[in-house]
């Protein structure tokens, strides 16, 4: 069941009427249901079976403590790209050793903090960073545990910015020089072959190019095999879609059979990295009709949320639903539901029929994912607030922003 849902024509999401949200904590205002966010994590997990597995939650889709810290609490590993992410995966009381780290351009500093930390492997994306890494783990007298990020060259169907297994993409290996570059790995001393990972896209609806990545990374591990590198992790990434629309999304269980069919009956660990399934249907972003501008062309309902709170409209072209916190009966018209930023790419939503009037609350939908992480202080708007609810307990997890907030670090001129 989805958390969200009305009764007696409001709002819901679990047990807590989201207009009482919005009136205590504000808007615009992200709110989290723990249970979708564990039931989704725990469906990955129970999907594996007997299958030796890891859910590694993808921390750049939500990196807020307590989302990091409830799953956690799940036994969750982590993906992380950043020192920051990993500082955030231990303060929230994640485990190092469950963190994977992935990314092109992590820094020497980077590597040194995250193999002081021990974590469970570096998924490195180009000879450079196997060289840098060697020499960082020799520095600090370790043996850094390693997998090749392989670009399978499979097309992920999926819009082109977040598409990443072609080989005119900058992340990974490409195929034909993993082998030599294993070869090279397993030569170093600093380093220690443990896995092979992809990472093919976002927002995929279609398990066939995850079953074909995963395909390759199998053959790859039988033709490393043949030359004596024994790999007994693999890392298929991310990627599993949600239905902002009317997708249709294979289940947990589906997937996770497509993508470990090429290993059945090896006692290989499978890791996956999800982001966008685990906290995007779990989160809803409020906000508050200021005013109604009716028009000619267009009917513009200019919100309190924009841009800088959530990106994905304005930046991918992206949809999320827009429903209305109180049932509404008065006439629908069509709107374009705009921000208060100085752009015209400032966009919500295009074109839904809703019965709006000023003062209105509204939730979009899906937007716990790539929401308040991407969000930024763009036009001096103090991010907002989020929440998280769990039953009938709501809790602030993150205040909204303050003023002050948006000056922190800055300097007048003296002279
Ligand atoms: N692993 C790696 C190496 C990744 O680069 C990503 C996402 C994930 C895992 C998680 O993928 P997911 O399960 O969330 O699809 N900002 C965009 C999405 C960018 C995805 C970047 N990498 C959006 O809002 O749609």
């Amino acid at each position: 069941m989805t958390p969200l849902h009305y009764v007696g024509g409001a709002l819901h999401l679990e047990q807590v009427a989201l207009a009482a949200v919005a009136a205590r904590f504000g808007t615009p205002c992200y709110v989290y249901s723990r249970a979708a966010i564990e039931a989704t994590y725990r469906a990955y997990d129970a999907a594996f079976g007997s299958q030796p597995h890891r859910v590694c939650y993808a921390v750049k889709a939500s990196s807020n403590l307590a989302v990091l810290n409830v799953l956690a609490r799940l036994g969750a590993g982590f993906d992380v790209v950043s020192g920051g992410e990993l500082a955030r995966v231990l303060r929230a009381r994640g485990e190092a050793l469950r963190v994977v780290f992935s990314g092109v351009g992590k820094s020497a500093e980077e590597l040194r903090q995250a193999l002081a930390a021990g974590i469970a492997c570096f998924n490195v994306e180009s000879a450079a960073e196997l060289e840098r890494l060697n020499q960082v783990a020799i520095q600090l007298g370790l043996r850094a545990p390693m997998a090749l990020r392989v670009n399978p060259d499979v097309d992920a169907g999926t819009h082109p910015y977040i598409s990443t297994g072609l080989k005119e993409n900058k992340f990974g290996i490409a195929a034909q020089d993993a082998l030599a570059l294993y070869r090279r790995a397993a030569s170093l001393p600093g380093l220690r072959v443990h896995g092979i990972a992809c990472h093919i896209g976002s927002q995929m609806t279609d398990l066939a190019p995850l079953r074909e990545a995963a395909g390759r990374i199998a053959a790859l591990r039988q033709a490393l095999l043949a030359e004596g590198i024994a790999i007994d992790h693999v890392d298929l990434g991310g990627g599993l879609g949600i239905a902002y629309r009317d997708e249709v999304v294979p289940s947990a269980a589906d997937y996770a059979a497509a993508i470990s069919g090429p290993f059945a009956g090896s006692a290989v660990e499978i890791s996956i990295e999800p982001g966008r399934s685990i906290v995007g249907p779990a989160g809803v972003l409020l906000t508050r009709v200021e005013y109604l501008k009716p028009g000619d062309g267009r009917n513009f309902a200019i919100i309190d949320a924009a841009m800088n709170d959530l990106l994905r409209p304005a930046l991918y072209d992206a949809h999320h639903a827009v429903l209305p916190l109180r049932e509404a009966g008065g006439e629908a018209r069509v709107w374009e539901l705009v921000g208060p930023v100085c752009e015209s790419g400032d966009f919500l939503a295009h074109a839904r029929s809703l019965a709006l009037a000023e003062g209105d609350l509204l939730a979009l939908r899906d937007a716990g994912a790539y929401g308040f992480a991407m969000s930024s202080n763009y036009n001096s708007r103090p991010r907002p607030a989020e929440v998280m609810i769990d039953g009938s307990i709501v809790r602030l997890i993150r205040a909204r922003e303050t003023l002050d907030d948006l000056w922190r670090g800055e300097q007048i001129l003296t002279d």
